[in-house]
């Protein structure tokens, strides 16, 4: 029998929300981006993440990184709460998990040169980078990730747009991470470097063993790193399980709809003039049609619990609708 790996990362029905402008005065409540998210990350596996713009996806990796607080649920990391971190848990995750932005250019230190931002990950982890050692290490990283050692004294705005984001790469896999969250890493690079930015990171992974949380709006590159996927719709998850089994049998009609619209050279103009998107039920649950394949579909409404008085539930864009008709639109039940 197998036995099921723990993960390496684990969310629990993680919901977040931003209270609206003038709430605070008015009481128009909170704009919901995140709403009981579930998933996990295996060792050595990617999990990717896909979703239109504005679907929570950024959220929830900032969330996975513990930049953010959630409202409600809970991470793991290798079994561990993050809420309940020791000082030295909180450093070890810091050394463990390491992320890579879309814009390498915001995410490294404009005045450093190349050298420094790959030394600063081992300051932070009181690690002394110091002579010939020191420069051996530096050079390591840096052909780890295709560059060459002569960019070291070189600063970010100096390197093109695929040099950037390999030296992002190099800094986050400085301190042998387990785990890389990358959130729309290729997606500001020219087409023809992001292949070779993809193949690195799949190469990366065979070589180290690194998991990947993955983030993109492309299918197709989804498709050609993950072995798992989460697809978000308006901050829920409406889809998940092995890469494969969605893509070859999705089940959610918005996995259907991104699935069509892929490959996808602008993820802002896209809904423009192709399908949109039909807003979810107010009460969902999730059903395993296949084993670990996971799909969201419309629930039976509870009159009694979960809904506490007075807190109307819908999913988010509803909500911010709702704050300003001060009505809720048609098809969508109230809860009082
Ligand atoms: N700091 C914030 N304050 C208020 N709303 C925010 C904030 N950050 C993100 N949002 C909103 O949360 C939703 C999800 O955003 P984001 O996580 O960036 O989505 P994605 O990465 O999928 O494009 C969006 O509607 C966005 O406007
Ligand atoms: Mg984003």
């Amino acid at each position: 029998m197998e036995v099921m790996q723990a993960p390496l990362l684990e969310a629990l029905k993680l919901s977040h929300a931003y209270p609206l402008p003038g709430s605070w005065l008015q009481k128009r409540g909170v704009h919901e981006v995140l709403r009981d998210v579930s998933l996990r990350v295996q060792k050595g596996r990617t999990l990717g993440i896909v979703g239109e713009s504005g679907s929570g996806k950024s959220t929830l990796c900032r969330m996975l990184l513990k930049l953010e607080q959630p409202t409600s649920g809970v991470v793991r990391f290798a079994g561990d709460d993050m809420r309940t971190f020791t000082a030295q848990q909180r450093k070890a995750f810091h050394r463990d998990v390491q992320a890579v932005f879309q814009d390498p250019l915001s995410s490294l230190n404009p005045r450093m040169r190349a050298a420094s931002i790959l030394a600063e990950p081992f300051d932070a982890s009181g690690i002394r980078l110091a002579g010939d050692a020191g420069r051996e290490r530096l050079a390591e990283l840096m052909k780890l990730v295709g560059l060459d050692t002569a960019l070291l004294s070189r600063y970010p705005r100096q390197l093109s747009g695929g040099q950037r984001q390999r030296l992002a790469i190099a800094r986050a896999l400085a301190t042998e991470p387990q785990l890389i969250v990358a959130d729309e890493p290729v997606t500001a690079l020219d087409v023809s470097v992001q292949a070779q930015i993809m193949n690195l990171l799949r190469d990366l992974q065979d070589a180290r063993g690194v998991s990947y949380v993955f983030v993109s709006h492309n299918l197709s590159m989804v498709r050609f790193l993950c072995h798992d996927i989460v697809v978000l719709q308006s901050g829920r998850v409406v889809e998940r399980g092995a890469v494969e089994q969605v893509f070859e049998d999705p089940q959610h009609e918005y996995t259907q709809l991104l699935l069509r619209a892929t490959p996808v050279p602008d993820p802002d103009a896209v809904w423009g003039h192709v399908e949109r998107p039909r807003p979810l039920p107010v009460v969902c649950e999730e059903v395993e049609v296949a084993p670990g394949h996971f799909v969201l579909r419309e629930g039976v409404a509870h009159e009694d619990a979960s809904f506490p008085a007075g807190r109307r539930e819908c999913h988010h864009e509803c909500v911010v609708l709702c704050a300003v008709v001060d009505d809720w639109p048609a098809g969508y039940r109230e809860y009082a």
